[in-house]
C-alpha cells in the first residue's frame, strides 16, 4: 500500500472524529507488517483531559486485533491550513511499535504534505540507542 492511499484512509476516518470541544477532526491510519490497515480518530471528552488523539486510538484498535508491528502511518488534520503532526506523548507510543525508519506522512487540508519517519519525530530515543529495535 503506498502512502497515498494511507493517508486516503486517514483522511476519510478524520470524518468520524467525535471532537466537538475543539472542532478539530484528526484521522490516523496504520499499516501493519501483515499489509493491513488499522485506522483511529480523535475522541475527546467534557472532561478534557481524557481525550484521545487519532494515533493512540489506532494503536490501541491495533493491538486489540493483534496487530503489534507497524510499518507506515498517515495522520490528517481536514480542519488545519497546515500539516499536524503528532503530539509528544503519541510518538512515544508510537514508536514502541514501529521502527526509526518507518515512514510518517502528515497533512491538513492545504496541499502541504510532511513526509518524515518515526526516528525524526522522536530522535535520541532510548530504545533505538539501546538497539533493542
Ligand atoms: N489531536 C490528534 O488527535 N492528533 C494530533 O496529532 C494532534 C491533536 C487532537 C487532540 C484534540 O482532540 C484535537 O486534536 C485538538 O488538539
Amino acid at each position: 500500500m503506498d502512502m497515498d492511499t494511507l493517508f486516503e484512509a486517514a483522511w476519510q476516518v478524520a470524518h468520524n472524529s467525535y471532537s466537538p470541544y475543539s472542532r478539530f477532526r484528526v484521522g490516523a491510519a496504520l499499516l501493519a507488517e501483515d499489509g493491513s490497515l488499522i485506522t483511529g480518530t480523535n475522541v475527546e471528552n467534557r472532561s478534557y483531559g481524557l481525550s484521545i488523539c487519532a494515533e493512540r486510538g489506532a494503536v490501541m484498535a491495533a493491538v486489540s486485533q493483534g496487530k503489534k508491528r507497524f510499518i507506515a502511518l498517515a495522520i490528517a488534520a481536514p480542519d488545519a491550513d497546515y500539516p499536524v503532526g503528532p503530539c509528544g506523548a503519541c510518538r512515544q507510543v508510537l514508536s514502541e511499535f514501529m521502527d526509526s525508519a518507518a515512514p510518517v506522512r502528515f497533512g491538513g487540508r492545504g496541499a502541504e504534505r510532511v513526509n518524515t519517519t518515526i526516528g525524526e519525530l522522536l530522535p535520541h530515543d532510548s530504545l533505538y540507542e539501546l538497539g533493542d529495535k
